[in-house]
């Protein structure tokens, strides 16, 4: 029988353990061949087989050993494997996959709205957790993560990899000096450009009970980031956000891309076959699960948003000027600290790309008469302006690094960059403000708790 008929006919969970020879008699919290770590990755989309499967085992196989991997389409889960290029085996069942294989850590990259499912699964059944962002899409499932966490006392991290570029590092490290005194205020504007939104609206960050709307899949970074520089949590949201060109705004529709009627007059049009590794992961496995990557975005399920407006008010005092304008020709953000001592900022452009970040310091000064500081940051190799690179060492060769500047986050950082999205969600559609206190049993510090929070 061949491999694709196996699969298909038995699940793949059993041809994994057929076709390879999984290691026996590893117990969770022991370490795998010559002492690495072992890993098992579940959810092996672009993310997972890129930065977490591929990418992993080209610079950390020293220190790491991908024990197995996971995600229940078995077509994708198959090629997947194949592209990360590990010969280890493959389940579509997570539960499966730690009771016979017994990883420390799992490295969870699926869906959002399913998070929860494998961060819970895996720490009830003993394992570490590396999740991406977001944590989750609501306040229920975080409670469930933060439950869970208590009761089996787990380590979870989430990959805040917005935290690490080294010119963040240092905007940080600035503020954390005193540079701008106490921060009063934070301006922060961030731009998505047309393509990048049709990226999301072709899959499921378009609809809001599968990625929480772009307030949460996309604003967790940008609120995890301004929560970690002021180093406070998040006390009440004010918002509005608005669809205005896509899903049922939309002037026709059709199934999916490409082979949709309208291709000639619709501005979003692209052919997911024209790119070999997104046919090969989505369009050939599509039929397993339904699973479409090229969607309509004139699609009546899409209730997702273009533009977002908030006011975040922190524990501190702090307000939050926050905008995310998702549906524009700009790619790149703009962001502000004003504080008692004067302002810091900084502007990054998505294209042209440069190969600096200038950080510019305006000391307070009512006649203008104290020049301003520029500070220039060149950005380190690797992805997300070198930040990428500086986050794995620290979660993949060297746990024990130092981290003077607290930029390993876990489930409570997790969970409050998600709330204020979450709340801005709930303010525009309710028109109202709304408190963060009791959307989980988190209470919003003034001073931001320490890793693990
Ligand atoms: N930090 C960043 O900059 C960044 C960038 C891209 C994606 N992400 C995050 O990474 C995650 C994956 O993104 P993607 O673009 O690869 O998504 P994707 O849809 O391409 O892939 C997700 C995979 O998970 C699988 N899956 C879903 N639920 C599962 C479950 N319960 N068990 C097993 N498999 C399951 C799906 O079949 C799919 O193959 C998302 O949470 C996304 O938000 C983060």
């Amino acid at each position: 029988m061949d491999r694709r008929k196996f699969i298909t006919s038995t699940g793949a969970a059993a041809a994994g353990a057929f076709l390879v020879n999984p290691v026996k008699g590893m117990t969770a919290g022991h370490s795998g061949t010559a002492g690495k770590k072992r890993l098992a990755l579940v959810g092996l989309g672009v993310r997972g087989t890129g930065m977490y499967g591929h990418n992993l085992m080209r610079d950390y196989s020293d220190y790491v050993e991908m024990v197995a991997v996971c995600d229940q389409n078995p077509g994708r889960l198959e090629v997947g494997r194949e592209m990360i290029g590990v010969e280890c085996p493959v389940y579509t069942d997570v539960e499966e996959l730690i009771r016979k294989e017994r990883p420390e850590t799992l490295i969870v990259t699926t869906w959002d709205d399913t998070h929860h499912e494998v961060v819970n699964k895996g720490m009830e059944m003993g394992c570490d957790i590396i999740v991406e962002k977001p944590l989750t899409i609501d306040e229920v499932k975080a409670q469930s993560i933060i439950d869970t966490e208590k009761k089996y006392g787990k380590k979870c991290i989430v990959t805040f990899n917005y935290r690490y570029p080294p010119y963040r590092a240092r905007m940080k490290e600035l503020i954390m000096e005193g540079l701008i005194g106490d921060v009063t205020s934070v301006d922060f504007q961030w731009q998505i450009n047309h393509a990048h939104l049709q990226r999301y609206m072709t899959r499921w960050h378009g609809e809001a009970n599968r990625g929480g709307t772009l307030w949460v899949h996309k604003s967790t970074h940008h609120f995890d980031m301004v929560n970690w520089f002021i180093n406070s949590e998040p006390v009440q949201v004010q918002a509005y956000s608005a669809r205005e060109r896509f899903g049922d705004k939309g002037p026709f529709r059709g199934k999916n891309c490409r082979n949709c009627a309208h291709t000639s007059k619709c501005p979003y049009y692209w052919n997911i076959n024209d790119n070999e590794r997104l046919r090969r992961l989505y369009a050939d496995n599509e039929h397993y699960d339904g699973y479409i990557r090229d969607n309509c975005v004139f699609r009546h399920q899409i209730d997702s948003f273009e533009k977002h407006s908030a006011i975040v008010k922190y524990a501190s005092g702090v307000y939050l000027n926050y905008s995310l304008t998702a549906d524009t020709d700009y790619s790149g953000y703009w962001i502000a600290f004003n504080g008692t001592k004067g302002r810091l900022e900084a502007r990054a452009l998505g294209y042209p790309r440069k190969d600096h970040i200038d950080i510019t310091f305006t000391p307070v000064s009512i006649y203008n008469d104290k020049p301003a500081e520029v500070i220039t940051v060149p950005f380190a190799p690797g992805g997300h302006w070198g930040g990428d690179p500086i986050m794995n060492d620290k979660l993949f060769k060297d746990p024990d690094m130092p981290d003077p500047l607290g930029q390993q986050a876990g489930i409570r950082d997790g969970v409050m960059s998600i709330l204020i999205g979450i709340a801005a969600r709930k303010s525009a559609t309710e028109n109202r403000a709304v408190d963060i206190g009791g959307l989980t049993s988190l209470v919003p510090q003034a001073v931001k708790p320490p890793f693990p929070g």
